[in-house]
């Protein structure tokens, strides 16, 4: 690994993401030993005036919980004196020279120790100021060590709110940082099993020749969440659960289940399989798209009272390419459902030639549960034990908190914060893939921008319209029971 000086910076330090997510992620790293503190420092920058103390007390509730080791809290003081804010405007240059001030005395203080500067410019920002922050940085806090390093900036999305916006936030940054220099986060890239599907799909013999068009019925990627956009109203109205989800978390785990094998494992070889198969994606049909709001959610004072945001959407998506024509990928994703979980579900066609009449106990079901209680299991049809020869669904499973008792899954934010620090990209949306994600959804968006496709109504705590179990029985999926 790298050696020398590293700054961390985390724009928009005061906010909801900053506190939640980029913290508790930079000291979980540092509690495991990959942030050394004579390397490194961190710096948080927002408008707000606050002093470094003020910044750690409102850090330091988020980095200890009820199930923090003993003794926690005293590696969380050593974390939070690493911290350092400073605070300033995210369009005037006064404010980043500022910052680059503090950055330098930081790296002339350790840099005699051997090595380059290494900054990262963590965005925990709105995106209208990418462009204006992107510039600031440019202008006044890259790395001008003569001992080489980086200058590397994370982004999260929304990137844009449709093609022609995000190619352009794309071009304004793209003209002053490189494509190497620039991380989009996707935080379902660093989940677990989501990172597990290419081990999964191309280490094991047994899937190689199932994974296809002439074995697989349809493909799930569903993604629920059992509360509403409580708090984000204002925010979530503008975006929806298409642009919130499922134009990037759920599409970008679709890549991952239908690519071909990439040449290698490079970060580059990978990305250009995801990128086919956005490229190889049918215009979706009006009559494969079901959308629904729920009930209560324009009592949000922050939500417009004849919004037409839909808070649930279940699309289906055709790829075209040898592997997967006519196959349905059904995208599901709804807020203020009756369940937490995001799972992709492989359901495998039927047997030809059925001798056991078990059609009616349901299919080989493949499922790769991706939060919560990791887990992949994959259904079964068997023999009923006993003295009679009939049949019965059942369960070949793993269950991560059985296998793999004692052993911590890193959250997302942590693994893909490390990701940046080590100059892997690997986890990371490209610009072209982002580009042909935005392709796949625009034309839909904008019809529901302009009121063409409308929600329909269903309960909080409900599966959603029954209307998206219609669509789902007639593209191919039939419910399997368990025993
Ligand atoms: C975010 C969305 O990207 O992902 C949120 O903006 C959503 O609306 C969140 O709640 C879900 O993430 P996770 O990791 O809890 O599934």
């Amino acid at each position: 690994p790298e050696t020398g000086c590293l700054s961390i910076i985390v724009l928009g330090a005061s906010g909801d993401l900053a506190k939640k997510k980029t913290f508790p992620a930079l000291f979980n790293l540092y509690r495991q030993g990959f942030l050394q503190s004579n390397e490194v420092h961190i710096f948080g920058y927002a408008r707000t005036k606050i002093s470094d103390d003020e910044l750690r007390n409102r850090i330091r509730g988020y980095l200890i919980n009820e199930k923090s080791a003993p003794g926690q809290s005293e590696q969380v003081s050593e974390f939070l004196q690493l911290i350092k804010y400073v605070s300033g405007s995210y369009d005037t240059e006064e404010g980043f020279q500022l910052l680059d001030k503090e950055i330098s005395a930081h790296e002339s203080s350790k840099n005699s120790l051997e090595g380059s500067s290494r900054r990262l410019f963590y965005f925990a920002l709105p995106p209208s100021v990418y462009p204006s922050v992107s510039r600031m940085i440019k202008k006044c806090c890259m790395n001008r060590s003569d001992l080489g390093g980086w200058t590397r900036i994370v982004v999260e999305k929304p990137f844009g709110k449709d093609l022609d916006s995000s190619e352009k936030l794309s071009a304004q940054i793209g003209e002053l940082f490189e494509e190497p220099q620039i991380y989009r986060i996707d935080h379902y890239l660093g989940k677990e099993l989501v990172q597990n599907l290419l081990v999964l799909r191309f280490a094991n013999r047994m899937f190689l020749p199932l994974w296809n068009r002439d074995n697989i019925d349809n493909v799930q990627i569903v993604f629920r969440e059992d509360f509403g956009t409580e708090g984000r109203g204002g925010y979530f109205d503008e975006y929806g659960i298409i642009r919130d989800i499922i134009q990037n978390h759920l599409l970008q785990v679709l890549c991952l289940v239908a690519m071909e094998k990439p040449v290698s494992l490079k970060p580059e070889h990978i990305r250009d399989e995801k990128v086919k198969v956005l490229q190889s994606v049918l215009p979706i049909k009006d009559e494969e798209v079901v959308l629904g709001q729920y009930d209560g959610y324009r009592d949000d004072p922050t939500v417009p009272d004849h919004s037409n945001t839909p808070t649930f959407a279940t699309a289906v998506l055709r790829i075209h390419n040898e592997r997967w024509e006519g196959v349905p990928f059904i995208l599901k994703a709804g807020k203020a459902l009756n369940s937490r979980k995001a799972e992709i579900r492989i359901q495998f066609k039927d047997v030809p030639g059925d001798i056991f009449k078990c059609k009616k106990q349901g299919r080989n079901e493949f499922v790769i549960r991706l939060q919560p209680s990791e887990a992949m299991y994959m259904k079964l049809t068997v023999k009923q034990p006993g003295l009679e020869m009939s049949t019965a669904q059942s369960e070949l499973d793993l269950s991560y908190r059985q296998r793999y008792q004692g052993v911590t899954i890193p959250e997302a934010y942590e693994r893909l914060i490390l990701d940046t620090i080590r100059g892997d990209q690997q986890h990371f949306v490209r610009r072209d893939e982002l580009k042909a994600a935005w392709e796949i959804f625009t034309p839909l968006l904008h019809r529901i921008d302009d009121g063409e496709m409308k929600p329909l109504p269903y309960n909080p705590g409900s599966r959603g319209p029954a209307e998206a179990d219609e669509l789902l029985s007639k593209v191919g999926y039939v419910q399997t029971h368990g025993y």
